[in-house]
């Protein structure tokens, strides 16, 4: 949700920046704009569109420099325009601001900047920020920048440069912000592949803290106190070439394709202390958005079913208004990002009632891991993608290693080993699954069943196909169809049935038969001859043990998504109006 980048050293600014901006634009795409010093001042170029249509309008990377920050937007306030885009300025062009986040008392302090004659350009929260900062009194910019930070109230992930200055000015609450330090130059972005190809060495932008870059400079900040803090440095083995595409068309395509080995790499994770920390409390419970809630009701499942351990799984945006929390309590909190606003403000609130919390997340820098009491890594090395896909495969590898070491389970946890193999074996079906997708390309609505673990992949399933095709798609427990959803079903219907041969199998084959009584064409996941033959279509994957058939299934569900995305000439790596990390509520 908007990235930001700034560097400061001795090279091309604007050229490093264009590059920063390209691998975050993951986080936002409808705007984008570079602002850089130079001897005559600030210069900005922006627009609205995606980074590379902009550039070739204004090309950004010709604009020089040592010293510049940029931004790529998902509009909060205000509609995606050149106007609205970052960065924004103060009323004498001698600032450059960008902003991750919403600033929530901008109005007030908008409506007295106007009063003292203040002229604003766009109709964002974050062009206060600039204008709060020139109205500010101080001796120096530092000082004028500090105090405005301590007039905001809200979310934010700053960065901000002055004319004269030759020094990168940020700030961090609730936005993610990294330093990336170099030899005599310094990055900062709201994530670490936007800086991978220069350094390997980082620092993180604790919660309420300002920073100071120049050349050979960095200096963090308490925003409350103005005192100086000191902050390790630390190393991630993530490679360059992680965040790139490697001959694959789409990012989205190549990271399913990396699951077999993703699933290998998060089983590595040490899950004892958490299953310590889970043992020890009466009171499990769960919260996550999105994929990651899905992976969540997945281990619900697991741990309930086959462990007996009670669990309760919450939306996090939901969480607040109906918990009931305490000093018994354990969280397990979920998000590959471990940023997402809905779920950090649930940690929050879970923690100030005195429960314990679990993180499990794929960035070991973020404010989850750092929030929480343990954290598991899910070890899948970045994912660019907007749709979570290795992620939420690794999350369910964990998930499941997880469930069995707290229910004690080492036979189960042995099988996992072959969690790979089977990917790989969902993984030859791609030619098979590219077809029904071609098959499919004109149905407008689409309804995914399954029952007990398959409940959730189904709703994953779903999830994937309208995020990306931007098609009505819904997932239903099997058994609720005749409840309410059946009478959507209609001649030609597409029903994705997940089926495999397992205890739920003979329910399984009910819900096909009632609805292909109703005219749908039934397309199943199964491991069973019986269920080949009363659906329309099969992909078929046999061999598998069945407690393995949910990570076989999401995998065919991915490549379909991606499959029909492809077809409509969709982009699935950045879809419409959504954004990978979402920092704010
Ligand atoms: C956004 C993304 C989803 C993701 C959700 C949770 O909405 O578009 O794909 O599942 O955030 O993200 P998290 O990083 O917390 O797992």
């Amino acid at each position: 949700m908007c990235g930001i980048i700034g560097y400061v050293g001795n090279q091309d600014a604007s050229k490093i920046i264009l590059e920063g901006l390209r691998t975050l634009e993951y986080r936002g795409y409808d705007s984008a704009g570079i602002a850089v010093l130079g001897d005559a001042g600030i210069e900005i170029r922006k627009d609205e569109g995606r980074i590379e249509e902009i550039d070739k309008k204004v090309k950004f990377g010709k604009m020089g420099g040592n010293l510049g920050i940029g931004h790529t937007r998902w509009a909060t306030h205000g509609v995606p325009s050149k106007a609205n885009a970052h960065p924004h300025s103060d009323c004498k062009g001698e600032i450059a601001l960008i902003h991750n986040g919403v600033i929530e008392n901008y109005r007030k302090l908008k409506e007295e900047l106007l009063k003292k004659g203040h002229k604003f350009t766009s109709e964002t929260d974050s062009e206060v920020i600039a204008h709060l900062i020139e109205e500010e009194k101080g001796k120096t910019f530092e000082e004028r920048f500090l105090s405005a930070l301590q007039k905001l109230e809200g979310s934010f992930a700053i960065l901000a440069i002055a004319k004269g200055e030759k020094k990168i000015y940020g700030a961090r609450r609730s936005s993610p912000m990294i330093i990336g330090a170099g030899k005599e130059e310094m990055f900062i972005a709201s994530d670490i592949p936007a800086m991978l190809k220069h350094t390997k060495e980082f620092k993180v932008v604790e919660e309420g803290e300002m920073v100071v870059l120049g050349k050979g400079e960095c200096r963090i900040i308490g925003i409350d106190n103005g005192k100086e803090r000191t902050r390790k440095s630390f190393t991630v083995n993530w490679s360059a070439q992680s965040a790139k595409k490697d001959g694959y068309k789409h990012f989205m395509l190549k990271e399913i394709n990396e699951q077999p080995k993703c699933v290998r790499d998060a089983l590595a994770s040490d899950v004892s202390s958490a299953a310590k920390l889970v043992a020890s409390s009466d009171d499990l419970q769960m919260v996550a958005c999105g994929s990651s809630y899905h992976s969540a009701l997945v281990f619900k499942h697991l741990v309930q079913a086959e462990c007996g351990k009670k669990c309760e799984v919450c939306i996090a945006s939901e969480y607040a208004y109906s918990s009931v929390v305490g000093k018994n309590t354990c969280i397990i909190a979920i998000s590959q990002s471990g940023e997402t606003a809905d779920t950090m403000s649930a940690v929050r609130f879970a923690k100030k009632k005195g429960a314990r919390v679990i993180g499990i997340t794929n960035v070991i820098s973020s404010s989850l891991a750092r929030e929480a009491d343990e954290c598991v890594s899910l070890n899948a090395g970045p994912e660019i993608s907007v749709v979570a896909t290795k992620t939420f495969m690794a999350q369910l590898a964990v998930l499941y290693k997880l469930a069995y070491e707290i229910g004690g389970k080492k036979d189960m946890i042995e099988k996992l080993k072959d969690v790979s193999h089977s990917i790989e074996l969902a993984l030859t079906k791609q030619g098979e699954i590219e077809k029904l997708a071609e098959s499919l390309l004109q149905k407008q609505s689409f309804f995914y069943i399954g029952r007990g673990l398959f409940y959730p992949i189904a709703l994953e399933g779903a999830l994937k196909l309208k995020e990306i095709t931007y098609l009505h798609a819904e997932g239903f427990a099997g058994g609720e169809l005749k409840h309410g959803p059946l009478s959507l079903i209609e001649k030609g219907v597409p029903v994705i049935a997940l089926a495999p041969n397992d205890e739920t199998v003979h329910k399984m084959i009910g819900s096909i038969k009632e609805c292909k009584a109703r005219g749908a064409h039934v397309i199943s996941i199964s491991d069973s001859q019986e269920v080949k033959k009363e659906s329309d279509e099969c992909v078929m994957v046999d061999g598998v043990d069945a407690s393995l058939f949910p990570f076989i299934s999401i995998c065919v569900l991915q490549l379909l998504a991606y499959y029909m995305a492809a077809k409509k000439e969709l982009d699935p790596d950045k879809p419409r109006n959504l954004a990978k990390s979402v920092t704010v509520e």
